[in-house]
């Protein structure tokens, strides 16, 4: 069972720093590129909300001086077969690689700068040539690293040079027409594959390879292949005979055969996010996801971890979860982390493998109904233990507390996501903890110290006398820990959601929704997210970004559930449905 994929938000260099050496495959970032603005997130002409900075007061060295740090700790954290990619563009990519890459890596490590051609021509008052490119810096972190060559569509030029015959279904050949070859179309009502007439004679004098085949003599060092390989590509329908025997007989190389053409360090065929593109999500300098399925694919495989610490709207963890990569997302914005889990969420369907959001706060309903088994994992890793991969079967153990470095102490804990727990769970847990390692349990209950862990949101009279009569009577510790002693539990925000009828035009029933948010004293700022057919559990926003919480839309006749979210800045969230039933009036259920 791999460990869990994770979302994280805070500053990336003290994450980083908590991820194991040599852990990771593929880091992918798109970090602020030294552009000297601030990104906000658009909503509307009313006003902007800042999603993220990329000023730096101390100019070029500041910049350089904060990104080296945290690229020394994505080096370290990187497997000695991984990689790095590191997208730029012209504000900072020769100090990125020469101050940065090229002394972390070393230069011979050096793989290549992709250029990505991420806009069409536009006016461009601060260049000659309008810049339409961004770079992509790709470093290994050996020389024995994972690199799967990635294909793309042939290029016409290459289709019209290369591919110039045709064999058809009722067996005859021939060359494609000059028309044929302009419209790059077969004109014939029989079906055709096109093919490459290869050579066949041998680059090097091979007298093994010297002999006749079928009349036809061989070319002057020999052919290419032994008698038996010809005989089978002739089996196959592989070789091109030419009328005259003088002729030389051809290998056929069937396009559809074909990989299509490496690709190359210029990425001009992967659009940019446009404004109606249907992965559009508003956040702002959004990737688009063709661009980092090329790059997960070319420099992973399945199962490997993936790592993108300037997560943004979430393009790498969606595109690696759904190239079955395990991951880990990390983000300072609140935004950021809320819209990539959103997006995920979405994306989600059986095989999907489940992920833990970590965020500064929490708010009690949400860890509450939280997935079981998501919530044990998030609540020993909070806890600072290691979480059981094991779901079913686990014998009561959800974790290991980890002994301080060199001491004693290592312990099980077991997590309940419940209220007021009972004795009777003291007294299983006690059962499973010796049942689990004996050694371990003697030494601790010599050492005096912790034999287990049980976390709960609280516990009630009969745990908390058990745990103290096994303390008195038995000397044994078990230590009862609420939620709340090791994550700040604060109190989501109050929603509530008025509608009003805009009446009806060619069948549709327009409606206005005005969300309106109580928010917890110290909260600054919120944003809202509507999934327009909302299907109970799945929330998949149709608007991820909504400052205002006010949406008009319009319904056909029937019965429709729409569901409004708001996230406060601590990332907390509440969810309101709204049930309607349209069918020339509104009635709301
Ligand atoms: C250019 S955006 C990434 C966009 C992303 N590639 C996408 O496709 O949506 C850069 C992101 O880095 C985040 N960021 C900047 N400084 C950070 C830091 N020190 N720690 C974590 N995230 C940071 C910003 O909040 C922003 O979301």
């Amino acid at each position: 069972m791999h460990p869990m994929n994770k979302l994280i938000l805070g500053d990336n260099l003290e994450i980083l720093r908590n991820i194991a050496a040599e852990s990771v495959d593929l880091v992918y970032i798109d970090p602020p590129f030294f552009s000297n603005r601030t990104y906000e997130v658009i909503w509307g002409d009313s006003g902007e909300v800042r999603s993220f900075e990329d000023r730096f007061s101390g100019g070029m060295d500041h910049y350089i001086g904060w990104l080296k740090e945290r690229i020394i700790e994505m080096h370290r954290i990187l497997k000695p077969t991984g990689s790095i990619f590191v997208h730029c563009d012209w504000h900072a990519d020769a100090y990125i690689r020469v101050q940065i890459l090229d002394r972390i890596f070393g230069g011979s490590n050096f793989r290549n700068k992709i250029t990505w051609q991420r806009s069409d021509t536009h006016n461009d008052a601060k260049h000659q040539a309008p810049n339409v490119c961004d770079d992509i810096f790709v470093y290994s972190k050996s020389d024995n690293y994972t690199y799967n060559v990635q294909y793309g569509p042939h290029a016409e030029k290459t289709l019209r040079e290369w591919y110039q015959y045709i064999d058809f279904e009722d067996g005859t050949s021939r060359k494609m027409t000059k028309e044929e070859l302009e419209t790059q179309k077969i004109v014939s009502t029989v079906k055709g594959r096109r093919f490459n007439a290869d050579n066949m004679a041998s680059p090097n004098p091979r007298p093994n390879l010297m002999y006749e085949y079928k009349g036809y003599s061989y070319p002057a060092k020999g052919w290419r292949y032994s008698l038996e390989t010809m005989t089978k590509l002739d089996a196959q329908g592989k070789l091109l005979f030419p009328k005259e025997k003088s002729g030389r007989i051809m290998l056929k190389r069937y396009l559809d055969e074909q990989k299509g053409s490496v690709i190359s360090d210029l990425w001009n065929d992967i659009d940019q996010i446009r404004g109606n593109s249907k992965e559009k999500i508003g956040y702002p300098t959004q990737k688009p996801m063709k661009l980092l399925e090329r790059i997960i694919q070319m420099a992973s495989n399945e199962g490997d971890t993936v790592l993108d610490c300037f997560v943004g709207g979430g393009t790498t963890v969606a595109v690696a979860d759904k190239l079955n990569r395990q991951w880990i997302g990390i983000d300072q914005s609140v935004q950021a982390v809320k819209v990539t889990e959103y997006r995920l969420n979405a994306q989600q369907d059986l095989f999907s493998k489940p992920f833990t959001v970590t965020l500064h706060k929490y708010d009690y309903d949400t860890l509450r109904y939280k997935d079981a088994f998501e919530f044990e994992t998030w609540a020993v890793q909070q806890f600072g233990g290691t979480a059981n991969a094991k779901q079913r079967g686990d014998l009561g153990i959800d974790g290991i507390k980890k002994a301080p470095a060199g001491g004693l102490g290592a312990a099980p804990i077991q997590v309940k996501r419940s209220d007021n727990i009972g004795r009777n769970v003291v007294d299983n847990f006690h059962s499973a903890v010796m049942r689990y390692d004996k050694a371990i349990y003697d030494k601790n209950k010599a050492e005096k110290l912790p034999v287990g862990y049980i976390i709960a949101f609280s516990f009630g009279k009969g745990a908390i006398q058990e745990v103290a009569r096994l303390s008195n009577n038995e000397g044994v510790l078990i230590k009862l820990i609420t939620v709340e002693s090791f994550v700040p539990i604060a109190k989501k925000p109050n929603l509530t959601v008025e509608i009003k009828d805009l009446g009806v035009a060619k069948n549709l029933h327009e409606i206005e929704f005005i969300a309106t948010v109580k928010r917890e004293a110290g909260a600054t700022s919120h944003f809202f997210a509507w999934d327009f057919s909302y299907k109970n559990p799945k929330f998949i926003p149709e608007i991820y970004f909504d400052k205002d919480g006010r949406q008009t839309y319009k319904f056909k006749a029937g019965t429709h559930e729409i569901a409004v979210k708001v996230v406060d800045d601590e990332g907390l969230e509440s969810i309101e449905i709204v049930k309607l039933k349209v069918n020339g009036t509104i009635e709301r259920k």
